[in-house]
């Protein structure tokens, strides 16, 4: 399994493979890898020739120093997971920060259209300039024919399609399940700074969740939103940032409900400085 620090070098193996006619699958990551990166990964695999897995810790998506100081970075681990599924099929990108931001680290300014606004838009500011950012280089660098993103990321997920149709980037985006532990709680790669309490605490978001759904089907959204917000009140561990149901397509906060319309709900919640999030399809 080859790892390529420089772009230069990566982009003269892919050339050399687009040339062979194969198809080329795409795992964008931030590292600290965990069973719901390698289920991206497999089904790249299932569906391509090769798969391009990047790990990089932007820098320009993270509004918050320390977040970004503690994000977790376990190249080595993440390597020896990575072989665990393909010894020969995938190629690794692992580059600098000045190999992607070449001695200028900053987001370019992105329209999406108003999706950026909502949710993670309100509580990060230019999260997803930065998140747009490095995904557009990273395709530019890669040219994958597919590339895969979780659901957890829903709104993330969301402004990378509408990316892709704004500046006509010829690739295909693909959505995958979000995984979960045991407990419920969705995987991600800040679990792994989470105490073993806190952990266990966590598994109440996805009970909330599945409840909220529940409830979802006779209650209005303002009843479960309310009902929602009195239970994280009564959590000692969690501190809820934000619950929203909100529109599949255009992210908005649900007015009133529609038969013909898809609604998710979208909570984000603190343990400590530790910041969770999670969604759920409710209809
Ligand atoms: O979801 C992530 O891990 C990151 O936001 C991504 C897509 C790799 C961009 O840095």
């Amino acid at each position: 399994m080859q790892v390529y620090q420089e772009k230069k070098q990566i982009k003269a193996v892919i050339e050399q493979l687009k040339t062979k006619q194969l198809t080329l699958g795409f795992v964008p990551t931030m590292g600290a890898l965990h069973q719901g990166h390698l289920a991206l990964v497999e089904e790249a695999l299932a569906n391509n020739d090769k798969v391009v897995v990047s790990i990089f810790v932007n820098p320009t998506q993270f509004n918050n120093a320390t977040d970004l100081e503690k994000y977790p970075r376990t190249l080595d681990d993440d390597l020896g997971l990575l072989k665990t599924v393909s010894e020969d099929r995938i190629l690794i990108y692992a580059p600098t920060v000045d190999d992607i931001y070449e001695g200028q680290t900053v987001s370019q300014k992105f329209d999406f259209d108003g999706l950026e606004h909502e949710m993670e838009g309100q509580f990060r500011p230019g999260h997803f300039d930065g998140v747009g950012t490095v995904v557009k280089r990273l395709f530019e660098i890669v040219s994958p024919d597919n590339a895969y993103f979780g659901e957890k990321d829903f709104q993330q997920l969301a402004i990378i399609k509408k990316m892709v149709e704004k500046h006509q980037i010829p690739v295909t985006i693909v959505g995958c399940d979000i995984h979960r532990e045991a407990n419920g709680l969705a995987m991600s790669s800040r679990n792994a700074r989470l105490s073993p309490e806190q952990k266990k605490a966590a598994s109440f978001i996805y009970k909330v969740l599945t409840t909220a759904k529940k409830q979802f089907g006779t209650k209005s959204a303002y009843k479960v939103t309310e009902w929602v917000e009195k239970q994280f009140s009564k959590n000692d561990v969690l501190r809820l940032e934000y619950f929203v149901i909100a529109d599949e397509e255009t992210l908005r906060p649900i007015q009133r409900k529609s038969k013909t319309k898809k609604y998710r709900a979208f909570i984000a919640v603190f343990a400590d400085d530790i910041r969770l999030i999670d969604n759920i399809a409710l209809n």
